[in-house]
């Protein structure tokens, strides 16, 4: 162990190079046999994770909750989820990750808590914390501000009789938002922070961190009080807690999401929301042109931050940062079925959004890994997991990981009854087709494949460190950029068509260098002052590194 009480040594960009693992602690593994998923159960599967070459798991909160939105309704800041587990239990889980060199980080909600929050309760009821979250007599203040939720909110203010008052919220009407404007509300988050990180915990995912404010006259979001206050959450953490991160969750369009870097003094990373619809996109469209044009509207970042990739997580594929017409375009392509629609985006995962194809798993999974910034999977995705659009809200894409074939996919020796969500059984995404231990036993499993292409991208730092250049080609359905990185230059080049494609790009700049394709090693021919013509095979992608020979 070093000084800081952790297992690593220290290395303040460790996040930098990471591969990323969000888990669903109710949806992972069942440790105790009681039809949830828990941090016993996480702590038991870390080989599987380790294995497979994560290097941070991020949770979905595991605080106290009604489970009204899957745990982003904290009722109690200070403690775990009876259902998960105890504080002890996450201390082990940290403990036992740390010595497989893994990095936990955790959702915190900052915005926002459960309607349940005793809080709130206090609040409602006049007494001291009254001012704790943001109160109207009137419901026409601030309104600007637009529903997140639109399938089940008409407003962001809700009238409570006890408090004879409108409460505010962004999202569902149990979460009230809190009041940032009071000192208090800013010093009792900082608490919560504190009582983490001290328990040993590497970082938080910041969910909802456009809305801390309001303000009359804007959207509130995005506002200057609350970039304030996330470089005060930063300079607790660089001061007493070093190697930890924050990673912020703002959906928003790319100028705006680079302001949660900050000059390098607010979040250390933040998610790259703009490009993520886009490959899809691109895949469906054939056309390289919705990654490059994002791309190139994205603002650089300091070098001391990261973006955080990601194709699906636990929520719907938001299409909130689209024009309408890709947003048309989206729906019609990907949620023919209305079931398939939630709020602003598709509530379907990965796997079932890409029919099930294996050249688009390994191509999307490639321009994932390709781009700058650390790739964050979504549990279940590795062995290409299913959705169930039959479930409410979100549930659909957080149904039990499937371990095996066995009774509850190997989930849970509980009663399927007992079992907090159905598994899924269909015949082609059930537990009996898809589960890992079948995919361990196959050779040329997605899952086998992914963990090679996983250390592939671990053993070359350009990809977690370099710059990005789009690479010009002279055909429309190829995506192409370079990434360099001190001596190491990298070419990506992919094939966005389910046909064939000849494309040839303007190399000049490297002639006399030999690609040397990463996978494989197999050098190519010499680049030399005529446009490099490559020919790629449907959905396929060659990565090569540009070597002196
Ligand atoms: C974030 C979470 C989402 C949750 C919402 C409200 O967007 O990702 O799951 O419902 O915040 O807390």
């Amino acid at each position: 162990m070093t000084e800081a009480g952790q297992w690593f040594e220290s290395d303040p960009l460790w996040f930098k190079r990471a591969v990323f693992y969000e888990v669903h602690l109710r949806g992972f593994f069942d440790g105790n046999d009681d039809g949830s998923g828990d941090l016993r159960g996480l702590t038991d599967k870390l080989d599987y994770l380790q294995w497979l070459g994560i290097d941070c798991v991020w949770l979905l909160p595991m605080y106290p909750s009604p489970l009204r939105d899957g745990g982003y309704d904290i009722s109690d800041f200070f403690t775990v989820h009876p259902d998960y587990g105890t504080v002890d239990d996450f201390k082990a889980l940290i403990e036992a990750a740390h010595q497989r060199g893994i990095r936990v980080i955790a959702d915190l909600v900052v915005n926002h808590t459960s309607a349940d929050h005793p809080w709130f309760q206090e609040a409602r009821e006049g007494g001291p914390k009254r001012d704790w979250y943001v109160w109207s007599e009137t419901d026409d203040v601030y309104e600007e501000a637009r529903i997140i939720f639109l399938d089940t909110e008409v407003s962001n203010w809700t009238w409570d009789p006890l408090a004879s008052a409108y409460y505010w919220h962004r999202f569902f009407s149990h979460q009230p938002d809190l009041n940032y404007d009071n000192p208090e509300v800013q010093e009792a988050m900082l608490n919560v922070l504190r009582f983490w990180l001290d328990l040993g915990i590497d970082g938080f995912r910041l969910d909802a961190v456009p809305y801390l404010y309001e303000r009359e006259g804007t959207n509130c979001e995005n506002l200057p009080e609350t970039h304030a206050y996330l470089k005060r959450l930063r300079s607790e953490i660089d001061a007493g807690y070093p190697d930890r991160v924050l990673l912020a969750e703002a959906n928003q369009w790319p100028e705006d999401v680079v302001e949660y870097f900050g000059d390098g003094d607010e979040c250390h990373m933040a998610f790259q929301f703009p490009v993520m619809p886009r490959m899809f996109m691109a895949v469906r469209r054939e056309e390289a042109a919705p990654l490059y044009e994002i791309l190139e509207r994205t603002p650089s970042i300091p070098d001391s931050t990261q973006w955080g990739l990601f194709l699906r997580n636990h929520d719907e594929l938001t299409l909130e940062m689209v024009t309408d017409d890709e947003r048309d375009y989206m729906y019609e392509e990907y949620a023919k079925d209305p079931r398939m629609r939630l709020n602003l985006g598709i509530r379907r995962r990965l796997a079932p959004l890409l029919d099930g194809g294996r050249d688009e798993f390994e191509l999307m999974h490639a321009i994932l890994f390709s781009l700058p910034g650390s790739p964050v999977l979504y549990y279940g995705d590795e062995i290409g997991m299913g959705d169930n659009v039959y479930l409410g809200d979100r549930d659909g894409v957080r149904t039990p990981m499937q371990w095996t074939g066995d009774r509850n996919g190997g989930f849970s020796r509980a009663d399927f009854a007992a079992l907090y969500l159905p598994p899924l059984m269909d015949p082609v995404y059930g537990y009996q087709a898809v589960n890992v231990e079948a995919q361990l036993r196959t050779p040329t499993s997605f899952l086998r494949w992914l963990r090679r292409f996983i250390a592939l991208r671990k053993e070359h730092p350009v990809f977690g460190l370099g710059s990005y250049e789009p690479q010009a080609a002279d055909n429309p359905r190829i995506f192409a950029h370079v990434r360099r990185y001190e001596e190491d230059i990298v070419l990506c080049v992919h094939n966005l068509a389910r046909s064939a494609q000849p494309v040839q790009l303007n190399l000049e700049r490297f002639e006399g260098l030999i690609p040397e394709e990463m996978l494989g090693r197999t050098r190519f021919p010499r680049i030399g002052s005529l446009p490099y013509l490559l020919t790629l095979a449907p959905r396929g992608f060659y990565w090569f590194r540009l070597v002196q020979g």
